[in-house]
């Protein structure tokens, strides 16, 4: 079979060539892909920036986004031929730690995780994949078109979900959120915030009246330019935030996305950035911020089952109230020979998607 293949840490290394078909082992089913989302991770990791390949390998299959439908399944498992599925990214550590083996690798403690086309895992990008069916989240018919959003849809997920969870040290009705960035990942967790009914501000670099500016307006969610409101106004020039979602992967945006979360509320960082890009921060001023506001700042990375299944009931949900709305994240489908040209980023791209197989 075919697939889109990186040689880590070695920029430039991206072919599409033939590689072995996949051979379930006992227990596993065969996957035939139907698509796969390009994200900044599948970036960096052809930049030769991150990423492992699998020990017995020169090469790693790349892609973690994926859709696909169910070729063969042993009886009785969860899955059956002809079911489309979305497999999660992570796999427990060998170890077996605590969250590990809790279901909850995305908790991994050890930090010897392994990820599909992340780390020393063949990714989704190849026409064909075996996985345990444990790992694979069934998904209706009628999402077909937008479900290969459901894996970034996690990581807003699991964010929000987590946010709400320590948010239980209190009653707490959420009103104002804000999102800083407009990439796939922020605008999943801006309409995920709006479907649970807070008013929703995105902040992001794109001028006022850009496409995802009107694209939020037509979700009732509000559009900030930091062209015209600079990042660290944003607290002054909204109303108490409850949440604070950060997702723009800039280092310089941590600073104002921390100190934007008001009185009681609760900031999730989900974007990972350059280590090295030095800001200044009145550390004093800030922790004083946190401290007399009960404030809550964390980290969140990768998801698990629980986040994949909350991500297709709110795909459900946002298809039922506003058909259409979600399948314009989808700026470019490409097929996956075209791999190279997909990575380099067009003006109007949102999120790029390669075609490995259609129908369904
Ligand atoms: C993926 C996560 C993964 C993370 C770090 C993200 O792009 O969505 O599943 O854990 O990269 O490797």
């Amino acid at each position: 079979m075919r697939a889109v293949t990186i040689v880590p840490r070695e920029a430039d290394s991206l072919r599409v060539q033939e590689v072995p078909d996949p051979a379930p082992a006992a227990g596993e089913a065969l996957v035939r892909v139907l698509e796969s989302g390009l994200c900044g991770t599948d970036a960096e990791i052809t930049a030769g920036l991150y990423g492992a390949a699998p020990p017995d390998s020169p090469y790693l299959i790349l892609g973690h986004e994926n859709l696909g439908i169910v070729e063969s399944a042993p009886t009785g498992s969860a899955v059956t031929p002809g079911d489309l599925v979305v497999s999660t990214v992570r796999r427990p550590c060998p170890e077996g730690c605590l969250p590990c083996r809790s279901g909850q690798n995305d908790m991994c403690l050890t930090g010897h995780y392994r990820e599909r086309g992340i780390q020393e895992l063949p990714g989704f990008m190849s026409e064909r994949y075996a996985e345990d069916p444990a790992y694979m989240v069934r998904v209706p018919r009628h999402l077909r078109p937008v479900a290969v959003l459901v894996e970034p849809m996690t990581v807003a997920q699991k964010g929000l979900e987590q946010a709400f969870r320590i948010q239980q040290r209190m009653p707490w009705e959420p009103r104002h959120a804000l999102v800083l960035g407009a990439g796939p990942v922020g605008l999943l967790a801006a309409a995920a915030m709006r479907l649970r009914g807070l008013e929703v501000t995105v902040a992001s670099r794109e001028a006022p009246g850009s496409p995802r500016d009107e694209l939020l307006g037509q979700a009732g969610i509000r559009y900030l330019s930091t062209e015209t409101i600079p990042a660290e106004e944003l607290r002054q020039r909204l109303d108490r935030l409850d949440i604070v979602f950060e997702a723009t992967g800039a280092a310089a945006l941590i600073g104002p996305a921390v100190s934007a979360v008001g009185t009681d509320g609760v900031c999730i960082l989900a974007s990972v950035t350059e280590a090295g890009r030095k800001t200044t921060l009145d550390l004093g001023a800030w922790n004083r911020q946190m401290v007399l506001g009960n404030c809550v700042v964390f980290g969140t990375v990768n998801a698990n089952r629980r986040h994949f299944e909350a991500a297709v009931r709110d795909l459900e949900t946002a298809e039922e109230r506003q058909p259409g709305w979600m399948g314009r994240l989808i700026t470019r489908r490409l097929p996956f020979t075209d791999a190279a040209r997909a990575l380099v980023r067009e003006p109007s791209d949102i999120k790029t998607v390669l075609v490995f197989a259609g129908g369904c």
